[in-house]
């Protein structure tokens, strides 16, 4: 079926379309190749060599070994334009997969839990189309195979190696595949998406004893379980409430029997927030309470307190032309949620940090098919129609671009 929208100047929309469908086999294959043989951040050496083998075959200058493992290949138009980057992350996650597909990961351990092995193939799919049509392209494509996002980080290296200079890029966009939303879908909203990222890890040095004998200890337990406590107040009361944060502790280890009072305590945690100006704020509370309450008690304490990923932030004008892009490829009545938004985070957000640009949800559940379950789940896949939508709206993005 052909949009019904109006077509921006020089955009066909049922051939670059119907061109889409016809490489989505072949893209779904690459997909599964990669779903394979899922690789941890920094190791995604099979995947590089993948994509390199196909970037040669297609003619695509690129360089490889950028930050270790990752790529940028860059197709130049042969008409004047932009310098557009798309980015995709291509590192897998240490899950082991209880699918059972022909395609399951025989990498032991490991799996492409989230769908990165659907981005890198997107993007794939998207550098040999472009490949294809540089005689009509205008400007300069950048395509940016990005290494470990689960951690600990591909973007940021990737940035200092220059990966956004020479040529410049005006603008970068890069997409999720995203079970949270049914396929046929997209999520895009200006502003934060996805959250910054911090965590924490504080041992409380307090001192041991014997569990009937209390006066001549310090429990560590019960200065911990105050902190627990103690942080729960940081959101509830410091945190304006028109602001969104998170402050979890999701690991306290204490003690080794019910009669000795424990000598020390760890608590692990992690904290969320949108807005950019709460950097540094919750983690000052977070280390007032703790130093507060363990004076209190007369114990010690070693902090580990570690800013991750800051927040995901779209370009206004930038998701405002994702949204434009997306009201002409998506056709189900459900269509756009503009005010797609979610607690987890990305790397991503260090290039949009550097240029303007947008990231977006693309649906890619299918509950009929039994593709629903969530990310990071041993049973996580999606529906490989969604490949197509994904590939559609970067060209279209691409597209956009032109017609402005
Ligand atoms: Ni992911």
């Amino acid at each position: 079926m052909i949009s019904t929208l109006p077509a921006a100047p020089g955009v066909n929309l049922s051939r670059l379309r119907l061109d889409v469908r016809n490489l989505l086999p072949q893209v779904i294959t690459w997909r599964r190749q990669l779903h394979q043989y899922p690789e941890l951040g920094f190791q995604e050496t099979k995947t590089a060599a993948l994509i390199e083998a196909k970037l040669r075959e297609w003619g695509i200058d690129y360089q490889a070994g950028i930050a270790q493992t990752g790529i940028v290949a860059t197709i130049e138009g042969a008409r004047p334009g932009p310098t557009l980057a798309l980015r995709a992350d291509m590192d897998a996650l240490p899950v082991q997969e209880l699918n059972e597909v022909d395609y399951r990961s025989r990498h032991d351990g490991r799996m492409h839990a989230c769908g990165h092995d659907g981005h890198t193939a997107i993007a794939l799919g998207t550098a040999y189309y472009l490949a294809q049509h540089r005689q009509s392209l205008a400007g300069t494509i950048k395509v940016i195979f990005q290494p470990a996002e689960e951690g600990p980080g591909g973007a940021k290296p990737m940035i200092e190696a220059g990966v956004l200079r020479n040529p410049d890029v005006d603008a970068i966009f890069g997409l999720h595949l995203w079970n949270n939303l049914p396929v046929g879908t997209i999520g895009v909203r200006p502003g934060p998406l996805m959250a910054a990222v911090e965590l924490f890890s504080c041992k409380i040095l307090g001192r041991g004893g014997h569990g009937a004998m209390p006066h001549q200890t310090i429990d560590s337990v019960l200065v911990g379980a105050q902190i627990v406590t103690a942080l729960q107040s940081i959101v509830a009361r410091n945190i304006d409430p028109i602001d969104s944060a998170v402050v979890t502790v999701g690991e306290f280890h204490a003690g080794t029997a019910k009669n000795v009072i424990a000598d020390t305590a760890t608590l692990t945690g992690t904290v969320r927030y949108f807005n950019p100006a709460l950097e540094g704020a919750i983690q000052d509370r977070i280390t007032a309470m703790i130093d507060g309450i363990c004076a209190a008690h007369g114990a010690k304490y070693e902090l580990d307190y570690r800013c991750i990923y800051p927040a995901t932030i779209n370009d206004p004008a930038a998701a405002d032309r994702v949204r434009r892009v997306a009201e002409t490829a998506i056709e189900t009545p459900l269509g756009i949620v503009p005010n797609c938004q979610t607690m987890g985070s990305e790397d991503m957000s260090f290039f949009l940090k550097e240029v303007p640009g947008c990231y977006f949800f693309v649906g890619a559940a299918n509950p009929e098919k039994g593709l629903a379950f969530p990310h990071h789940h041993p049973r996580f896949d999606f529906d490989e129609t969604a490949l197509a939508m994904g590939m559609e709206l970067f060209l279209r993005i691409i597209e956009s671009f032109d017609a402005a």
